[in-house]
């Protein structure tokens, strides 16, 4: 596991996104597994930056998301569909037929996960995986659990995410209860693992991750096993590990 550090949220972002863009040079065809959520926003922006100072190529790349809320429809601003489409695709000259998230609006949990799961293994699987983190060490959907789930499945949402997910909806009874996501299985195929972190607020779990052991009470503590795993993080997010 190699930690690169940064001083601060900006300096975290390009330098994860300096990984990533190095991966699309060497690669252009190269298969990106992507993640949602605040953390990966920086590092979203710096890379249509360099897009756009012609720097960047997306034409041969292909992408596959970790995960999506089950019920909601594409066009909703709560989808990660939209918030791909907002934070990176309709900014890039990405080909949208190279973009594979979970379906949502596929109420057949079976055949939608076997679905995806088969799309990435088509596509040649994953070469660089971006992940975030949870403040309980969730990676995708995977919440602390008896086992590591191998394949994409259907999870069912906490209370405490439906509770802190329900600011962004008009009423409670519309934020979804379940959502689609890659397992630990998928995740963990992916050649190349980039993970950001920042603030003080995940310094506990990072070093619960990073440094405890291995349980899949703790999901992405899986990653110390991983072959080729980097840890983006800023100082705060590091400060329980110096
Ligand atoms: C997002 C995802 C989640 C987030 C995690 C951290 O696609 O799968 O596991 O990476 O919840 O979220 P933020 O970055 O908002 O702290």
């Amino acid at each position: 596991m190699e930690i690169v550090r940064a001083k601060d949220y900006g300096e975290l972002s390009r330098k994860a996104a300096n990984i990533l863009a190095s991966q699309i040079i060497l690669k252009p065809e190269s298969v990106l597994g992507l993640a949602t959520g605040s953390s990966p926003i920086g590092l979203y922006e710096r890379l249509v930056e360099m897009y756009r100072n012609g720097d960047l190529d997306f034409s041969k790349i292909k992408t596959a998301n970790l995960d999506e809320y089950v019920g909601l429809d594409p066009e909703n601003d709560q989808s990660y569909k939209y918030f791909m489409n907002i934070n990176l695709f309709s900014k890039v000259n990405i080909d949208l037929n190279n973009v594979n998230i979970p379906d949502g609006t596929n109420k057949d949990a079976e055949t939608e996960c076997d679905r995806y799961e088969t799309a990435i293994e088509s596509l040649g699987g994953i070469d660089l995986q971006l992940l975030g983190i949870g403040n309980n060490g969730h990676i995708g959907f995977n919440e602390p659990a008896d086992h590591f789930p191998a394949r994409t499945h259907i999870v069912d949402l906490t209370e405490s995410t439906i509770e802190a997910n329900k600011r962004f909806f008009a009423d409670v009874s519309l934020v979804p209860r379940q959502a689609y996501t890659m397992g630990i299985g998928t995740i963990m195929k992916a050649k190349k693992i980039v993970m950001v972190a920042n603030g003080e607020k995940k310094a506990p779990i990072i070093k619960e991750a990073f440094l405890g052991k291995i349980t899949p009470q703790v999901p992405a503590s899986i990653l110390q096993l991983h072959p080729d795993f980097t840890l983006v993080a800023d100082e705060a997010a590091l400060s329980m590990i110096q």
